[in-house]
């Protein structure tokens, strides 16, 4: 089978595109390199000892992408592509609303012109907003708080029409929560440009010396230690489920949580990445980020019933692969 992978060579992407060819899988990639490099292609054969295609396209290219389903023949679609920093999208709606969206469009519309009708798309549990309880169940209501989520929802939205409109598109969506971590080759990881918005990143950033210390974004909240609690899944766990959602013999529109289903808080994050590293992290409590929420984790009954998912590497392994990866590189 020929798997197309759009943002191949990011992060989940490109270790879902190892995850792929060690499956025996021929992947595609394409990608436009806005948030990513071109040697990940390399680092991934260097990896599995497999060839992948790699095409350096926009998606907001319709005639490109047209010439890519024309060359290779593409039995599947992955679609990870997309612009996805939280804080940016709030400063910039309509740059997220254009990529994101136009993007999309024109991969579903290249899809069906070349009668390719399996996609897994990768949404996030930004969409489930301010949850009232967890964990997080697949039904829960939906509402977002920033353009980037938004974009999510719409997408989302856009791929539950398509279905109701032509039911022989076969259309999974995984909701991620929080990625963290690295392949343990320490070849390919997370390591952002400038200043991280997320916090693994940023933890990593303290560790290395890079920046001075973490701000810890409230300690007020209602949880174990006051700071905010989510579920941290590793990138590894994580490309795994989508060598499963292709496997699911189930067809039609199925939605899955992706996590681990359990909550960890920033200071127990903090302390573990420590202790596991033999660093120390130094941090200072400030002011709550706006649009956070106290704690948010997933019920992940569902994809370990029906794709029989479930997450194998801990805390710990997340914080030494994380902290592995960008002493290497
Ligand atoms: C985690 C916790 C912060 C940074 C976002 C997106 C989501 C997905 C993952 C793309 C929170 C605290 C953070 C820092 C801190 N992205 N924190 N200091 O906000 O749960 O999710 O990233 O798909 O869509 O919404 O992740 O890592 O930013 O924050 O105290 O410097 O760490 O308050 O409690 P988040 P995060």
């Amino acid at each position: 089978m020929k798997v197309l992978v759009t943002g191949g060579t990011g992060y989940i992407g490109s270790h879902t595109v190892v995850d792929l060819l060690e499956n025996n899988y021929e992947v595609v990639i394409v990608d436009n390199l806005s948030n990513s490099q071109k040697e990940v292609v390399e680092k991934i054969k260097k990896i599995t000892n497999k060839t992948v295609k790699f095409y350096e396209i926009d998606l907001c290219c319709k005639d490109d992408l047209k010439k890519v389903f024309a060359d290779e023949k593409i039995d599947a679609v992955i679609h990870f592509a997309g612009f996805k920093a939280v804080g940016e999208s709030v400063e910039k709606p309509l740059k997220y609303y254009e990529n994101n969206l136009i993007s999309t469009i024109n991969l579903l519309n290249t899809m069906n012109e070349f009668n390719v009708k399996k996609i897994i798309f990768s949404s996030s549990a930004t969409v489930y907003g301010n949850p009232a309880k967890v964990p997080v169940y697949e039904d829960f209501p939906l509402s977002t708080t920033n353009p980037y989520g938004a974009t999510k929802l719409i997408i989302e939205n856009m791929l539950k029409d398509l279905y109701v409109s032509d039911n022989s598109f076969d259309i999974t969506i995984l909701r991620y929560f929080n990625p963290v971590g690295a392949h343990k080759s320490g070849l390919i990881g997370e390591n952002p440009n400038g200043i991280p918005n997320n916090l693994m990143p940023y933890i990593v950033k303290v560790a290395t010396g890079k920046l001075p210390f973490l701000n810890i974004f409230g300690n007020d909240y209602n949880t174990v230690d006051g700071t905010g609690v989510r579920d941290y899944i590793h990138v590894c766990d994580l490309s795994y489920g989508h060598v499963l959602a292709l496997k699911n013999p189930k067809l039609g529109l199925k939605i899955y949580n992706l996590g681990t289903g359990k909550g960890t808080s920033v200071l127990e994050l903090v302390n573990i990445f420590e202790k596991v590293n033999n660093v120390k992290i130094n941090k200072k409590i400030v002011a709550r980020r706006p649009g956070d929420v106290d704690i948010n984790y997933a019920s992940c009954d569902l994809a370990r019933k029906e794709l029989g998912f479930i997450a194998k590497y801990s805390i710990e392994d997340m914080c030494r692969d994380s902290y592995n990866f960008v002493k290497n590189n």
